[in-house]
C-alpha cells in the first residue's frame, strides 16, 4: 500500500524535533530518500516538502490558531500537536487542498494514531479555525516570528522590518552555483547578478532534474549572497597560502578551489572544521567537483592553537564562522523557534574566539574574510569592531545582503588586511 503522505509529514516533524541540531533539510532529504517514500508521486513528494517547510515556517501562527480553538491550547503530545499544524497549514495556507480534505485527513491521522476520541478533538478544532481565520494583529505570530526577534529587529529596522519579516516567511529561491565545465548544461535557467550563478525561476525545471545535475556534477545549490562571500577573497597571485576555517560540507572551498584553477594559483590550502563527518563530506566534494586540486583538510576546535607547524603562515584566510544563522530563515525556518536571545552571546563569543586564532595565523599583507549567515548587531560589526580595537588590522570593507533587498540569503562579510 502506498504510504501515507501526511503521515510522512508527521513523522520527520517528529524525527527533527528528537533530534536538536538536526536541520529540516536534511531530516525532510532522508525521508524522502528512504523507503517508506519510495511508491510516493512527484505530486505526493511536492505535497510533503510544502507541508513539513510550511509547518516549520508557520509554526509560531499555526499555534496561535490552534491556541485560539483548543481548549486546554496547543496539546502537549507532539504529534498531536503536529497532526493540528498540519491540518491549520492546508486551511489557512495551501489553496489547492479544499478545506473539507485539510480536516478530513488530521482527523483520519488523529482517529489512526491516537483513537476515536482525539479525532473528534482535531475535528472540532479544525472546524473552528477553518470559521474563523482572522489573522493574529500582532506582528510576531503574523509572522510567525517568536517576540525576541521582533524586537530586536524593530530596535534597529524601523520601517523596513514588516519587509524582513515578510522575507523570511518567503519560500527561498533556487540558486545554484554552476560548474566551470558545464555551462552547456544551463539552458533555460537565469543568470544571477553574481557570476556563475544561476536562478530555476521560470526554467520549468523540477526537483529531480535539480537533484540530477547536482548528482552529475553540474551544479551545486548556493546562494548568491554565500558565494559573493567566498569572492571577496583575493587568489589573485601565485603560490598563495590560504587557510579556510569551518570549512564544514565545503561548498565554500569548492568555490576558492575554482578560483586557484582559474588563475593557476598553487600553494599550500588547507580546510579545517570541528566536524569530522563534514570534513570527510567536504573531502569528498571536493575530489569529485575538482580533482586536479589538492587540499589538506584539519579536524580541529578553531578556538583553540590550531594544529598546524607554528611557522606556517597564510596569505588569505578565510572563516564562515558558527552563528545564529537569522539571514538563512528562509531555508532553515526550524530557526524561528530554536534560536534563543542567549545564543546571540555565546555564538559572538565563539566567533570572537575563532577569529583571534586565525588572526594569529595571518601573514604580513594578508587578507582575512570574516562571514556570517546572520545580520544580528552582535555577531557582524560588533566581532568587527573588537577586531579593530585589539589587532592592527584595516578593515577594507564590508558587505552586507539582506533577503528583503536582495533577494538571496542574509549574509555580512568583512574584509581585513594586515599590513605588509
Ligand atoms: C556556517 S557553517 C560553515 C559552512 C561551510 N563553510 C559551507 O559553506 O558549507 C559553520 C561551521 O563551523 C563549524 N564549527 C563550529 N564550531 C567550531 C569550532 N569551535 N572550530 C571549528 N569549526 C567550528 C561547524 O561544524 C560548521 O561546519
Amino acid at each position: 500500500m502506498p504510504v501515507n503522505p501526511r503521515r510522512l509529514v508527521v513523522r520527520a516533524l517528529a524525527r527533527l524535533e528528537r533530534t536538536p541540531g538536526a536541520a529540516g533539510q536534511s531530516v525532510l532529504r532522508t525521508m524522502l530518500d528512504g523507503p517508506d517514500a519510495r511508491d510516493l508521486d512527484l505530486r505526493d513528494r511536492a505535497l510533503v516538502t510544502s507541508c513539513f517547510y510550511g509547518i516549520l515556517r508557520w509554526r509560531l501562527r499555526l499555534d496561535y490558531h490552534i491556541g485560539t480553538h483548543a481548549r486546554k491550547g496547543v496539546p502537549s503530545d507532539p504529534e498531536l500537536a503536529n497532526i493540528l499544524r498540519l491540518g491549520t497549514f492546508q486551511l489557512l495556507f495551501l489553496d489547492r487542498v479544499p478545506a473539507r480534505a485539510a480536516v478530513h485527513t488530521s482527523v483520519r491521522l488523529a482517529r489512526q494514531l491516537r483513537g476515536p476520541a482525539v479525532g473528534k478533538f482535531v475535528n472540532g478544532v479544525l472546524r473552528a479555525i477553518d470559521r474563523d481565520r482572522t489573522p493574529p494583529s500582532e506582528l510576531s505570530t503574523r509572522y510567525g516570528h517568536p517576540d525576541w526577534m521582533v524586537q530586536r529587529l524593530a530596535e534597529r529596522m524601523g520601517d523596513s522590518l514588516e519587509a524582513r519579516l515578510e522575507a523570511n516567511m518567503a519560500p527561498p529561491p533556487v540558486h545554484l552555483r554552476v560548474h566551470p565545465d558545464s555551462y552547456d548544461q544551463v539552458a533555460g535557467m537565469t543568470k544571477t547578478d553574481q557570476p556563475d550563478v544561476f536562478t530555476v525561476r521560470d526554467s520549468g525545471m523540477d526537483s529531480q532534474a535539480i537533484r540530477g545535475g547536482i548528482q552529475a556534477g553540474h551544479w551545486l545549490p548556493q546562494d548568491k549572497a554565500s558565494v559573493a562571500m567566498v569572492d571577496l577573497l583575493d587568489i589573485d597571485r601565485p603560490a598563495l597560502r590560504v587557510l579556510e576555517l569551518c570549512c564544514g560540507r565545503g561548498v565554500k572551498t569548492t568555490r576558492l578551489l575554482e578560483k586557484r584553477q582559474m588563475h593557476n594559483i598553487n600553494g599550500l590550502y588547507i580546510a579545517s572544521d570541528i566536524s569530522i563527518a563534514k570534513l570527510h563530506e567536504a573531502k569528498r566534494l571536493c575530489q569529485r567537483w575538482l580533482p586536479q586540486q589538492t587540499v589538506h583538510f584539519v579536524a580541529a576546535d578553531s578556538t583553540k592553537r590550531l594544529p598546524i607547524a607554528p611557522e606556517i603562515q597564510f596569505d588569505r584566510i578565510l572563516i564562515d564562522a558558527p552563528c545564529t544563522g537569522l539571514g538563512v530563515i528562509r531555508r532553515r525556518p526550524e530557526i524561528l523557534w530554536r534560536r534563543t536571545p542567549d545564543d546571540i552571546d555565546t555564538l559572538s563569543k565563539l566567533q570572537w574566539n575563532i577569529l583571534r586564532q586565525a588572526i594569529q595565523r595571518l601573514a604580513p599583507g594578508g587578507q582575512l574574510v570574516y562571514s556570517v549567515c546572520t545580520l544580528t548587531d552582535e555577531e557582524t560589526t560588533g566581532v568587527i569592531n573588537r577586531v579593530l580595537s585589539e589587532y592592527d588590522l584595516t578593515l577594507e570593507q564590508q558587505q552586507q545582503y539582506t533577503p528583503e533587498n536582495d533577494g538571496s540569503d542574509g549574509f555580512f562579510g568583512a574584509v581585513f588586511t594586515r599590513p605588509a
